[in-house]
């Protein structure tokens, strides 16, 4: 177990900002008007289309960003990407899984709370639509991939607790309740089948597509479906904590805690996870820098919420390590933000394939930096 207690605050704050501003910048003169990629290569991002689930975070780096400088040069590029997710999701281009909150929170949703971007809000809204459309009455659950209704993809995946926001937030903004049904139907479903009795989850969990009996939980990222997949777990504790803002259900809470919990608990004496909590210092397995930069802001969101200093402090530490051992300082290595992530690592027993490993990725840089802004801005609104 990681001594929080006695690792040092994060005084390098200033230098932080500072140098996620040139990295922003770095990547909008390399991507021009496109989009990063999920994962660099050789920690470089590509010019890209908007056509991956990770497309919202570059837009919401850039979002961050604007808030942290004030520099019309965020804004105005932030704004000219809704015009893309606008289009992307009229045209249903690559729209075909559950990732709507993913892509569409840190961008259109931002630009409405931010710029007041009537467009933003009917992305997001129509966005909201085709995520509701995904919900299966046979299980209760929103199913994460595949043609919706395929019998081979009855599942939901923890994942889903960070598109589930836009839900709520789709509630708030229409007055319609059919947005906030499916996501607390949703998050019942999911807490009650992917936590296990340890505090740890499982990544993907089945369900019978003619009953909606629970099934079993398997792995896709994870390293084996009895594992604790790094980045999932982190998904859970953010995706909890922002459950808990909309609800402030008891249940919510309980959730945070127990993922929280287990995450810390099974950290590494080196602090930055490796990408499946079956890997500990020694094991030569990359490590997953997202996980950490994705659990810190959900230990922010909640330390505000319940107004607990301890949470804001064990933060703080926590980002000062991942600053220190995974942030990019020189643009010369990499126009991302944070380095040491992985999206995806094929192991004997799984079945994924490797991407983005030992690389940056969009949801890292985005959450390093709403991190970031976090840390500078107690109470900060979120875009989620
Ligand atoms: N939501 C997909 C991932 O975390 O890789």
């Amino acid at each position: 177990m990681i001594d929080l207690k006695n690792m040092e605050p994060f005084v390098e704050l200033p230098e932080a900002l500072s140098h996620a501003e040139t990295q922003t910048l770095k990547a909008m003169e390399d991507l021009g008007g496109k989009f990063k990629p999920s994962a660099s290569t050789g920690n470089f991002y590509p010019p890209s289309e908007n056509d991956e689930w990770t497309n919202g975070m570059w837009t919401g780096e850039i979002n961050v960003m604007y808030e942290l400088t004030g520099k019309d040069i965020f804004r105005k590029k932030a704004l000219e990407h809704v015009d893309s997710f606008y289009d992307r999701i009229v045209s249903m281009s690559s729209i075909n899984n559950h990732d709507m909150g993913f892509l569409y929170s840190p961008s259109c949703v931002a630009a409405y709370l931010l710029y007041g971007s009537d467009k933003g809000r009917d992305a997001a809204i129509m966005a909201a639509d085709y995520l509701i459309s995904r919900f299966q009455e046979k299980g209760q659950f929103i199913q994460a991939w595949g043609p919706i209704g395929s019998r081979d993809h009855h599942r939901l995946i923890i994942d889903c607790l960070m598109n589930i926001p836009l839900l709520f937030w789709a509630t708030r903004t229409t007055g319609d309740e059919k947005y906030e049904k499916v996501a607390l139907a949703h998050f019942n479903t999911s807490i009650e089948y992917v936590l296990r009795p340890d505090d740890s989850t499982y990544h993907t969990y089945y369900f019978d597509p003619d009953t909606g009996k629970p099934l079993y939980g398997v792995t896709h990222q994870g390293n084996r479906n009895d594992s604790a997949w790094s980045r999932g777990q982190a998904w859970g504790i953010y995706g909890s904590a922002l459950a808990y803002r909309y609800t402030g259900s008891e249940k919510a809470l309980d959730v945070f805690d127990r993922t929280l919990r287990f995450f810390l608990g099974h950290l590494p004496q080196s602090v930055i996870p490796y990408w499946d909590f079956d890997f500990d210092d020694g094991s030569g397995e990359p490590r997953d820098s997202s996980a950490l930069a994705v659990a810190i802001c959900g230990m922010l969101e909640m330390s505000d919420l319940l107004n607990r200093p301890d949470l804001r402090s064990d933060a703080d530490k926590l980002l000062g390590v991942l600053y220190r051992t995974c942030a990019v300082k020189d643009p010369s290595l990499s126009n991302g933000q944070l380095l040491h992530g992985v999206y995806c690592k094929k192991s004997p027993t799984n079945d994924a394939r490797n991407r983005g490993v030992d690389e940056c990725n969009t949801w890292g840089d985005y959450f390093y930096v709403e991190a970031l802004k976090r840390i500078s801005t107690p109470g900060w609104k979120a875009y989620w």
